[in-house]
């Protein structure tokens, strides 16, 4: 798979019914987990929030909603995040009408660069407490747990929080199973498996620098007509280029495969996910 987000600013929002599951579901999980430590030890909600590979702004969306829904006031402060200045501005321009004091901001979410962005942005008072979230943008790192730890942990300080959710490598297993069947290669982005996010040995390597919350996997799948409608969703929400890979007749063979599998078992665009919510940990709580 290639990148092509910025092209698909404007398709993204229709196409993207699996990730807009996600989002409401990371941020109701969120949610719980703040909401359960509110008023606890004088824990505050966040009122700054970092959205990193923001797109078009979903997960920011059903944050401010929830709030809204819940009657608490909307955050202080909104940083949107994303490589592709068309999604930074799609999510910019949906944000303005909630009103909250929001900035877009262009740059890799994954690199040293983007803490050297946004710090100089963040409310610098501890009675601001912040929130970094992250829906459907980590699995395009190579390292997910590195990008925690290295670059979005380095903008939370102590009892501050982390929520992200990353579509996982249970997903797409009827394209999968097409491609096999159509004896063709997969071009399919590598999604990290649940264990490699939240298991045992991935905690431990968070530990030295969150306390654990709470995480779980979920299905996101949505129905499909076909195999084009399948298809056809990749490259609406950007995750691959316009021009396919595939010969002509290639094409033709996946796409009888897939409306095969389809129409054998649910006929899906099959979705999973893998989320968590972690607490930045002060440097005297680091297990020793
Ligand atoms: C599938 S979209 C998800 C968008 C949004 N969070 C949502 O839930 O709908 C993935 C987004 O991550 C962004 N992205 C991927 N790699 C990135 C990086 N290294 N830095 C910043 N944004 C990145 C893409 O530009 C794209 O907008």
């Amino acid at each position: 798979m290639t990148l092509s987000f910025g092209a698909a600013a404007s398709t993204y929002d229709t196409a993207a019914r699996p990730q807009r599951l996600a989002a409401s579901r990371l941020v109701a999980e969120a949610w719980h987990s703040i909401s359960a430590a509110c008023g606890v030890d004088g824990v505050v909600r966040p009122d700054g929030v970092i959205d990193f590979g923001c797109g078009t702004g979903l997960v920011a969306t059903a944050w401010l909603e929830q709030l809204q829904a819940q009657g608490q006031p909307l955050p202080r402060q909104l940083l949107l995040v994303d490589q592709a200045p068309e999604m930074v501005e799609r999510a910019v321009e949906r944000l303005r009408a909630w009103q909250c004091p929001q900035q877009g901001m262009v740059v890799d979410a994954f690199a040293d660069a983007a803490v050297e962005a946004l710090v100089p942005l963040l409310a610098p008072e501890a009675s601001h407490p912040r929130l970094v979230l992250s829906s459907y943008a980590l699995q395009w790192s190579a390292a997910p747990l590195e990008v925690l730890k290295t670059v979005w942990g380095r903008l939370l300080r102590p009892g501050e929080w982390l929520a992200v959710a990353v579509p996982d490598d249970r997903s797409f297993a009827v394209l999968r199973a097409a491609l096999a069947e159509a004896d063709l290669p997969s071009h399919l982005l590598a999604l990290p498996a649940s264990d490699a996010l939240i298991g045992a040995a991935a905690r431990s390597t968070l530990a030295d620098g969150f306390a654990w919350v709470d995480g779980g996997c979920f299905a996101n799948g949505v129905p499909v007509a076909s195999a084009l409608d399948y298809l056809r969703h990749f490259t609406r929400i950007g995750a691959r280029s316009g021009r396919s890979r595939y010969s002509r007749g290639q094409l033709t063979r996946l796409c009888r495969c897939l409306d095969q599998q389809l129409s054998a078992g649910a006929a899906e665009l099959d979705y999973h996910s893998t989320w968590m919510v972690l607490r930045r940990l002060s440097p005297s709580q680091v297990p020793g």
